[in-house]
């Protein structure tokens, strides 16, 4: 039996942009002699499973990526939507390295016993369970992953403006990212709805990650005169005013300029 329980499958066209962009900067993408990429928990569409290959297929051009979902009809759903993709009827490659199976936690995976994911993307997934779970849930699926592989766990809305994830290697967790769509953003204290499971009951005072949607508040607030050269550069000054403070940051310029940052973990984690 699958580990996991059947959640609402909600899904969307280009919902995972966002965090698919971070991937793509992964290492281990590049490096590894296997490039096996799990979608767990794609949902009532496959539609994000076929999105993921074509962005991960720029960087690296042999990418597999495999769709796991707990639940059987939701696979039967994204066999019939290959098909199509075989016969030409949409906009992805017909040849598209992309499969599908019925999975949970443990992550079948398809070739020998040995065989691991070099990266495992599990987004709106543990949203639906108890904080309590996720501690078993990430072990599980860490232990699935190569050397130097990364499990991407994370929330987003429904459009994928707001998005954050949690970066673990096959040791721990390693950075936490928030990426948000600037044009119209009010404050980016908005991701405190779409925080990981493993954080979003810790935006209390007294927290770590509590203290970082305050600061980023506050100096997107210091900096609102920078709107007048638009939200990016309002944003890049953010960003600077929270390393001043102390945080470490560890997006790329470029990156930034998406509305994206990245902390270590160990700056986010829970306290307690
Ligand atoms: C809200 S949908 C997310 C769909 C897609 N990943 C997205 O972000 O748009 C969550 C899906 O995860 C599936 N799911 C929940 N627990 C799972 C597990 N342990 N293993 C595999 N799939 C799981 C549910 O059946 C559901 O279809």
């Amino acid at each position: 039996m699958p580990i996991g329980a059947v959640t609402r499958g909600t899904t969307n066209t280009n919902r995972l942009r966002r965090v698919d962009r971070f991937i793509q900067t992964l290492p281990v993408l590049r490096r590894t002699p296997d490039p096996l990429v799990v979608d767990l928990g794609y949902g009532a569409s496959g539609v994000t499973a076929f999105e993921l290959q074509a962005r991960l297929a720029t960087v690296r051009p042999d990418v597999h990526v495999r769709g796991l979902e707990i639940a059987p009809e939701r696979v039967a759903t994204a066999t019939a939507q290959l098909k199509d993709v075989r016969d030409g009827r949409t906009s992805f490659a017909p040849d598209a390295s992309v499969d599908f199976a019925v999975g949970g936690f443990e992550v079948p995976l398809p070739g020998p016993a040995s065989r691991r994911a070099a990266v495992i993307r599990a987004f709106n997934v543990l949203r639906q369970y108890d904080e309590s779970e996720v501690p078993a849930a990430w072990a599980l699926m860490r232990g699935r992953l190569q050397p130097g592989g990364m499990l991407v766990e994370g929330t987003c809305n429904e459009v994928g403006r707001v998005s954050s994830w949690v970066a673990l290697d096959p040791e721990g967790p390693v950075s936490f990212s928030i990426s948000l769509r600037l044009q119209g953003l009010e404050h980016p204290s908005i991701v405190a709805e779409r925080l990981p499971k493993a954080l979003i009951h810790r935006n209390v005072p007294g927290e770590p990650v509590h203290r970082l949607l305050a600061d980023l508040d506050r100096f997107w607030q210091h900096n609102a005169a920078l709107q007048t050269y638009g939200p990016v550069q309002r944003w890049l000054a953010t960003v600077d005013s929270l390393g001043a403070a102390g945080w470490s940051i560890r997006t790329p310029r470029r990156r930034q300029r998406l509305g994206e940052l990245t902390v270590p973990w160990a700056e986010v984690a829970p306290a307690s």
